[in-house]
């Protein structure tokens, strides 16, 4: 019996159920040679699909060739946006709706709202005036990549959850060991060592500091926690990363000795040496140094051989943060920032820094991967399967802090192949140039002074002034007037205590046009300061 709901008086519903055997018994009765002149619809009853607010495949494409138009329009014209945010705060939010719309809207709709209110709370990080903070750059490669890693919604945690998400990462991050001229016991074929595509280079340090930590305690503090004598050391310019990593890690933030640096802001050798006897002696416990290449105030670099040497004659867990410069690795001349790296127990750069993969993307090395996963690993029975048991595969899962993980590696595989090794090291080579050629003109201009070495991409300046209060004051009050401008935007640090300007060159789209125009800006805020 085909049964029919009284929705009102004109509209019938009939369950899908009953239109299908309906479907089946007219079918058979034209195979048995009746003639039904009058279809379905014809007998007026409404095929009604099973009920569904899924964006159908069709408007899916459609929509998604307007967004794709829409990032590309926007890149066109991003130089035309004040590059730092004018949005006060709470003003996007004010244009919200208070609450969640009951019915879904149209998506056009909701592509206008991106125009209509989230630009202006937008900070152009890929506009080619940006030079604050270290770059978080992009490319239409990476993009295309993410997109695709999102078009297959995989979720990579064990080799069996996608064997390609696994093993294109693999292979990708053996490609750039010999690519950044990393040492042979990172790569996956090593026997002991490999790589991991991880969210950020906080999340690499951590790793690393808890694998050092088990190391040091033959994995008593995994089952019992920490009695408060590991300690670990950095220098005074290392990223705040470590100190929060101490932190997470249950090794107290006291417990981070944070070593002296020199007149270039690079760790002191002969100081960590010394700090380590001294807590030695203490009755501590030295695991694990974290050395710097590039740091992020000044792109200061540690002197790497000489702190692996002290970690070898103590077997502490050496981890080489690289995030920003690492990328500089990839051009045969800049490798001597890596000297050293060779003893490193770990290493991470973040391709989403300066090497055109977007955020995020983390690549994190170990030289023995043993720790690492004997750190990490927890195998609960619903994760159990043949592949893992077989000891053939790698199940990334074990690598890093969370279970799930998406499969990252697409877009830095799109990266490599788009530029290849030759375009890659053009634009870092190009990176570099435009920031020595900035460096250059501050060096020529006697109002302004370098606050430390520019050794690759970024420089560090302020203006002189004879009294330092009026200095810190005049350099605050350009860095405010030039980013308020909305022509380029610039962040600042202390080194030696004093407010300092910093200038990083690593936009995708940075040509020699914008640093032009941004030394031509600050000579005139520096001309218009004079005057005020
Ligand atoms: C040297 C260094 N290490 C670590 C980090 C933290 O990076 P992430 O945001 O990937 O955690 C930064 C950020 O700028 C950095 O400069």
């Amino acid at each position: 019996m085909l049964k029919m709901t009284r929705l009102n008086s004109n509209t019938r519903r009939v369950c899908f159920t009953d239109i299908c055997n309906l479907r089946f018994v007219i079918c058979n009765l034209r195979a048995l040679g009746f003639k039904l002149p009058i279809t379905n619809h014809k007998l007026q009853i409404p095929m009604s699909e099973p009920k569904s607010f899924h964006m159908s495949t069709e408007e899916f494409r459609r929509q998604g060739h307007a967004v794709v138009d829409w990032i590309a329009d926007y890149h066109s014209r991003i130089e035309g946006f004040p590059v730092l945010s004018r949005a006060q705060p709470g003003e996007i939010r004010s244009k919200l709706p208070p609450n969640a719309p009951e019915q879904g809207e149209a998506f056009d709709q909701i592509l206008g709202d991106i125009e209509r209110v989230i630009l202006p709370g937008i900070t152009h990080w890929q506009s080619p005036n940006f030079y604050a903070y270290f770059p978080a750059n992009a490319s239409g490669p990476a993009i295309l990549g993410d997109l695709l890693s999102s078009g297959l919604g995989v979720q990579g945690m064990l080799w069996s959850t996608s064997p390609a998400c696994t093993e294109l990462e693999t292979h990708v991050l053996d490609w750039l060991v010999p690519m950044l001229g990393l040492p042979q016991k990172f790569l996956s074929t090593s026997g002991t060592g490999g790589g991991v595509i991880q969210d950020t280079a906080s999340s690499a340090s951590l790793c690393a500091l808890l694998a050092a930590r088990e190391r040091a305690t033959q994995l008593a503090s995994n089952r019992k926690g920490c009695d408060g004598r590991l300690v670990a050391y950095c220098s005074t310019q290392t990223h705040s990363s470590i100190e929060k990593a101490m932190k997470i890690a249950g090794m107290g933030s006291d417990n981070l000795r944070q070593i002296e640096v020199d007149e270039n802001f690079a760790m002191r050798p002969e100081a960590l040496a010394r700090q380590i006897e001294t807590d030695i002696k203490a009755g501590l416990i030295p695991c694990f140094v974290c050395a710097t290449v590039g740091t992020t105030s000044s792109n200061a670099i540690d002197p790497v051989r000489e702190i692996a040497r002290i970690c070898r004659d103590h077997k502490l867990w050496l981890h080489v943060d690289s995030a920003m410069s690492g990328t500089a690795a990839l051009c045969p001349e800049f490798r001597f920032i890596h000297d050293g790296v060779e003893f490193a127990d770990s290493y991470c750069f973040n391709p989403h820094k300066w090497m055109f993969t977007n955020f995020d993307c983390n690549v994190f090395y170990v030289a023995d991967r043993k720790h690492l996963i004997q750190t990490l690993s927890v195998l609960p029975e619903y994760l159990r399967n043949q592949a893992t048991e077989s000891g053939a595969v790698i199940d990334y899962r074990d690598w890093h802090i969370q279970l799930g993980r998406r499969f990252r590696s697409l877009k830095l595989w799109f990266v490599i192949r788009h530029y290849g090794i030759e375009g890659l090291q053009y634009h870092i080579r190009e990176h570099v140039r435009l920031a020595q050629q900035f460096a250059g003109w501050v060096r020529d201009d006697s109002r302004f002074e370098l606050a430390a070495p520019a050794q690759l991409n970024l420089v560090c300046f302020r203006l002189r002034a004879p009294d330092r209060a009026d200095q810190d004051h005049a350099n605050q009050l350009m860095m405010e007037r030039l980013n308020g401008s909305g022509d380029l935007y610039l962040t600042h640090t202390k080194l030696d205590g004093k407010f300092t300007l910093r200038f990083c060159v690593g936009q995708t789209n940075t040509q020699t046009r914008h640093v032009e125009r941004a030394w031509q800006r600050i000579q005139e805020e520096t001309g218009m300061l004079g005057n005020s």
